[in-house]
């Protein structure tokens, strides 16, 4: 028996990894995070599976779900939000799991980062401009942010921000962010990408809380940074005509040259 923690994704049920489907697919028991994890997902659960959903649940009472598997004999598909390494509650499970000898295996999911990125259609670290995506939050009701952690101290760096759990502290962080960044700066709110109602919001610092409108209170990230709108940047030496680099050598005499995959594709 194992508990398999399985990031669910940002909400489309097919922005799972192939492997975390399977392992949904082949529990008899899923417990998964319903405050974030669209029932949508579970459609990947086999006929007759215990789904429990743990948002009104304590850690024993999860526990408590973790043990009756085990002693039946049942493997559990542990669903979260998105990717299991940020902001999943994954870290207290598992030294419950470790302390009762109970196996665990972890299977990364898309971050939501990286599907409001997505449907941006933007790349967070353009040449020249932003290298660095800092991936954070404000302090909520439930959780403070160690000292040292602040949004004027990540701001400082210029790097693209991803911020968490925030929107609904979206004039403070503009109030941090403005000093640093400049009323110019480009932000989108991204509110519950790749769910169906997704909604994007593209404003400035000095704009964004006239533009958000009603009805962003949750599920919604903020991303903050000269990459969201910038046209002027450098192209990357990685396409270059003249970078000389492994898998496409310049020199014809190099141990590369005209290598490619096991595909036949050229690595590009
Ligand atoms: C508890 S954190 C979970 C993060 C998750 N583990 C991940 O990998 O993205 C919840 C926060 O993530 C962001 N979030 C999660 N799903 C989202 C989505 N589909 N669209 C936009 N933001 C999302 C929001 O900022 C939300 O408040």
């Amino acid at each position: 028996m194992k508990v398999h923690f399985i990031g669910a994704g940002p909400g489309a049920p097919d922005l799972l990894t192939l492997r975390g489907r399977d392992l949904i697919a082949a529990a008899p028991v899923c417990l998964y995070a319903g405050s974030l994890v669209p029932k949508a997902v579970l459609g990947h659960c086999p006929d007759g599976a215990r789904i429990v959903n743990t948002a009104p649940m304590d850690l024993d009472a999860i526990m408590a779900e973790i043990r009756a598997a085990r002693d039946a004999g049942h493997d559990v598909a542990r669903l979260h939000s998105g990717d299991m390494s940020v902001w999943s509650a994954m870290g207290e499970q598992i030294r419950r799991l470790e302390a009762e000898g109970i196996a665990y295996t972890v299977t990364p999911g898309v971050p939501a980062f990286s599907a409001a990125a997505a449907a941006l259609g933007a790349e967070l670290t353009l040449p020249g401009i932003a290298q660095s995506v800092v991936l954070t939050r404000t302090p909520g009701r439930a959780s403070s942010m160690p000292e040292g952690e602040t949004l004027e101290a990540f701001a400082a760096t210029g790097a693209t921000l991803a911020i968490h759990l925030s929107v609904q502290n979206l004039g403070a962080v503009v109030g941090d962010l403005v000093p640093h960044y400049g009323a110019d700066c480009p932000v989108a709110v991204v509110y519950r990408a790749s769910w169906p109602d997704e909604r994007i919001v593209r404003a400035t610092l000095g704009t964004i809380e006239d533009e958000m409108g009603e009805g962003i209170t949750r599920t919604a990230l903020i991303l903050v940074g000269p990459a969201l709108a910038a046209e002027d940047f450098t192209e990357s030496r990685l396409y270059a005509a003249d970078y000389d680099r492994r898998y496409r050598p310049q020199d014809a005499a190099s141990p590369w040259a005209g290598w490619q995959d096991d595909t036949g594709g050229a690595h590009g």
